[in-house]
């Protein structure tokens, strides 16, 4: 039987690719082996449990202050020991992460074919996201086969010189994990406290916004939330120590915005479920967001996901505490702004997305 590794690494690598971890453990015709990186650790783990993955192999090289040669280097060599072992005869990686990037080489250094889940993604601006840029591309160079999540991302790899009989469109295997979360009677402690005012949901990360970007965000956030009494404001923060320094400074005494840890991912999406508008750096949320029907404000200065913006529920703010402070208010006071972003169509995909890329890979493997 021929063998798929699938390969993540990190919290949203692992939402996107559990959903295919599971379609593929239902091949009779394919055997699949999960392996992690941990370069995310407590945040890659509430992931896979919530999905009930189990990995056969896991690097586990996630330390505090880890830098992109760290975790590249890290996840270069680990993956080649583990290749050489489990011989794979197609290698799945997912998106743009360090991790991806790296498994996607040692992959081609072996002679491995590469499969690229969310391929064509770009912005084509090496400095936005920072690497995540530049590590789409290198997958896209060392990758076989691409599975594009929208007809505008197959384009950019047509564009590129990639075959078209290598591309599958399959929507983004995110939405599929997204149709297994959302229920109807959500109840949580957040939800509790935000009764009768509207919801503000915020995430922030990226390495590019650590610093000034990060401050002038928090501000405007912080500024809106002091100045409209119904609106509560609820920050599930991530793990990264110079985020949470920011975010002390900047929020901290903030009576009506909650920062807590980490959620599950049901959880997450079902808040987002809950929400009024939502505040994001974030890539996944970008896409999770149309699909519930909810206004997302893009605090950064380039997207990779173009056609959230067109069908109209993506406003991308840039960084400036006064351009998303205006923003944010707009939404906030004009009904009908925000009722044309609320009833936009979700251009990100059926939660069929798994499906197709196992029926493709049988296709050619079995
Ligand atoms: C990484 C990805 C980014 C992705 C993001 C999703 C790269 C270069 N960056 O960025 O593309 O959008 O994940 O969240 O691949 N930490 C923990 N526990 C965890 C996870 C993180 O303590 O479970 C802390 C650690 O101190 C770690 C730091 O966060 O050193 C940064 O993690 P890292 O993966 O390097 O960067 P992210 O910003 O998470
Ligand atoms: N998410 C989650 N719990 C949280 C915050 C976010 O499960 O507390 C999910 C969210 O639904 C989305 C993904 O994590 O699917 C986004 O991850 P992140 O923002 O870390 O990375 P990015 O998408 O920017 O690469």
């Amino acid at each position: 039987m021929k063998k798929v590794m699938i390969v993540f690494g990190t919290r949203p690598e692992a939402i996107k690719m559990c959903p295919l971890v599971k379609e593929m453990e239902r091949s009779p015709l394919l055997e699949t082996v999960v392996c992690v990186s941990g370069q995310h650790r407590e945040m890659l783990h509430q992931v896979m449990d919530i999905f009930d993955v189990k990995a056969k192999h896991d690097l586990d090289i996630m330390k505090q202050g880890q830098d992109l040669f760290d975790i590249t280097t890290e996840v270069l060599t680990g993956m080649r020991r583990i290749l050489k072992e489990e011989n794979p005869d197609i290698v799945l990686v997912h998106g743009d992460t360090t991790t991806a990037y790296a498994a996607s080489l040692s992959a081609f250094y072996l002679n491995i074919p590469v499969g690229h889940v969310e391929a064509g993604l770009r912005t084509y601006n090496m400095d936005s996201p920072f690497p995540e840029e530049f590590n789409r591309q290198g997958i896209g160079l060392t990758a076989k086969y691409h599975f594009a999540p929208t007809q505008t991302a197959k384009e950019n790899l047509l564009r590129e010189g990639k075959e078209e009989r290598n591309i599958l469109v399959t929507g983004n295997t995110g939405i599929d994990a997204l149709f297994s979360t959302i229920r109807e009677n959500f109840k949580h402690p957040v939800t509790d406290w935000a009764k009768g005012s509207r919801l503000l949901v915020i995430t922030a990360h990226r390495r590019e916004n650590l610093g000034h970007p990060m401050h002038e965000m928090f501000r405007a956030i912080r500024r809106i939330v002091e100045e409209f009494p119904d609106v509560k404001a609820v920050y599930p923060i991530h793990m990264n120590p110079k985020v949470r320094e920011i975010a002390e400074e900047e929020l901290n005494g903030c009576e009506n915005l909650r920062i807590i840890e980490p959620l599950s991912v049901d959880e997450f999406h079902n808040l987002l479920n809950a929400s009024y508008l939502i505040l994001t750096d974030s890539g996944g949320i970008q896409e999770e967001a149309p699909s519930l029907g909810k206004p997302v404000l893009v605090m950064r200065d380039t997207t990779e996901r173009p056609e959230g913006v067109e069908a109209g529920t993506l406003c991308l703010t840039g960084t400036s505490e006064e351009r998303i402070y205006e923003t944010c208010r707009l939404l906030l006071t004009d009904g009908k702004a925000y009722g044309r972003i609320s009833r936009a169509q979700n251009p990100y995909g059926d939660g069929k997305a798994s499906r197709r890329i196992r029926e493709f890979l049988e296709g050619i493997l079995a």
